[in-house]
């Protein structure tokens, strides 16, 4: 991937800049219960005050379908922003079009407007060029920072670069700096653990990660798909039918190339997903035929321990277990804290990885949280996202 310009190297001084942001933050009514994202907006936000630019914000807030839904504005949002940079941001009932302009004729120098819910008209997800152009005419240059929604090819993530000159951010460069390194670059040994409930999800990702990482570390519901593939009776475990000649051919791809390919030893198993179900550990040759798989072993959680204890890097992505239950979060627990210890770069992508991290309090030691889900999936099959490669080379 060719590496793309800075918004460190973008002329801003005192120029009309618009930021593409991804602000779209899980809410409970109008309250944000995560503010990663606009948290991690912040520095670029900072960096062209600064230099006393008129920043534009612009983001979609959940799949409103071209139509103004009252629960989908952004003024919470606005009003959480306000509070991290302590200074007012303005809003805008609008995206485009008279309000729009005014309101940005009205920003002084180094102040913060933050546009409507860009999803509110159809044109965005059509990539409309005429709304693209509507979007550019906000503006004198264009940096993207939202790499949450960099694998859509949307009139603010992708068209409008085509109309002024364009740059990064300081968020999607870390993200593409360190994701990219550790695929192109790792240090080694370079682990890669992969859960989450289906295969098919990330066929892409497993090829790619099995031609880089020397060890592949699999576990939650996906992992049952593979120990099918071994001819494992797996009891009532979930499991993907249609996948199995996929995790068969993934399997010797893996032993094709010499890398470590790890499925669980054991499992726990339960009679059902509920909190109050009975449940205890067996060996995954051992699943009675009524219960299913709902967490990684003891066993596992050792061996995997031990393949990351001298990891230099490691790619996490997808839950070891079903861990919106208490009773079988603990191998997601357990390998969170394991990852927390090792002494090389450390990335954590995919919205329940990272949610388990934070509930164990583990954020703050890892290298990097990627702020994608489906972003950060599509990067690690190693596809260009439309988002980065619209933007001008370095
Ligand atoms: C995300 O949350 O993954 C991004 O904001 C993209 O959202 P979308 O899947 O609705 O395009």
């Amino acid at each position: 991937m060719k590496r793309k310009r800075s918004v460190e190297d973008l002329d801003a001084q005192a120029k009309r800049v618009l930021v593409r942001v991804d602000f779209n933050v899980p809410l409970d009514g109008d309250r944000i219960t995560d503010d990663t994202r606009i948290r991690a907006a912040v520095p670029t936000i900072r960096a062209l005050q600064e230099r006393g630019a008129k920043v534009i914000l612009v983001s979609h807030l959940g799949r409103p379908d071209g139509k103004v839904v009252q629960e989908l504005r952004l003024a919470p949002v606005a009003a959480r922003l306000g509070e991290l940079l302590d200074a007012p941001v303005a809003t805008c009932p609008d995206v485009v079009g008279p309000e729009a302009q005014r309101a940005v004729e009205q920003l002084p120098a180094g102040g913060v407007l933050l546009l409507e819910n860009v999803r509110f008209h159809a044109e965005e997800e059509q990539n409309d060029p005429a709304f693209a152009k509507q979007l550019a005419s906000l503006a004198d240059v264009y940096v993207n920072d939202a790499f949450g929604t960099a694998h859509r090819a949307h009139a603010s993530t992708e068209g409008v670069a085509h109309h002024l000159p364009s740059a990064a951010g300081l968020l999607m460069q870390k993200e593409i700096d360190i994701m990219g390194r550790a695929l192109l670059r790792p240090d080694r040994p370079f682990v890669a653990i992969v859960g989450g409930k289906k295969v098919s999800d990330k066929i892409g990702v497993l090829n790619n990660l099995i031609q880089r990482a020397d060890r592949i570390l699999m576990g939650g519901a996906m992992a049952n798909t593979f120990l099918k593939a071994h001819a494992l009776d797996i009891g009532k475990s979930y499991f993907e039918e249609d996948a199995i000649d996929v995790a068969s051919s993934l399997i010797k791809e893996a032993r094709a190339a010499g890398k470590v390919f790890l499925l669980p030893r054991d499992a726990t198993v339960a009679t059902a997903i509920d909190p109050n179900a009975l449940h205890h550990v067996v060996p995954v040759t051992e699943v009675p035929p009524a219960q299913m798989i709902v967490d990684i072993g003891p066993e596992t959680i050792a061996q995997y321990k031990q393949q990351l204890s001298d990891a230099k890097t490691v790619i996490w992505n997808g839950p070891m277990g079903v861990t919106e239950i208490e009773a079988f979060a603990t191998g997601t627990r357990k390998i969170a804290r394991a990852l927390g210890k090792v002494q090389g770069t450390t990335i954590v992508g995919g919205g329940d990885s990272v949610a388990a991290l934070e509930q164990a309090g583990l954020a703050g030691q890892i290298t990097h949280v990627s702020t994608g889900g489906g972003a950060s999936l599509e990067f690690l099959e190693g596809r260009d996202l439309p988002g980065i490669a619209a933007l001008e080379d370095a």
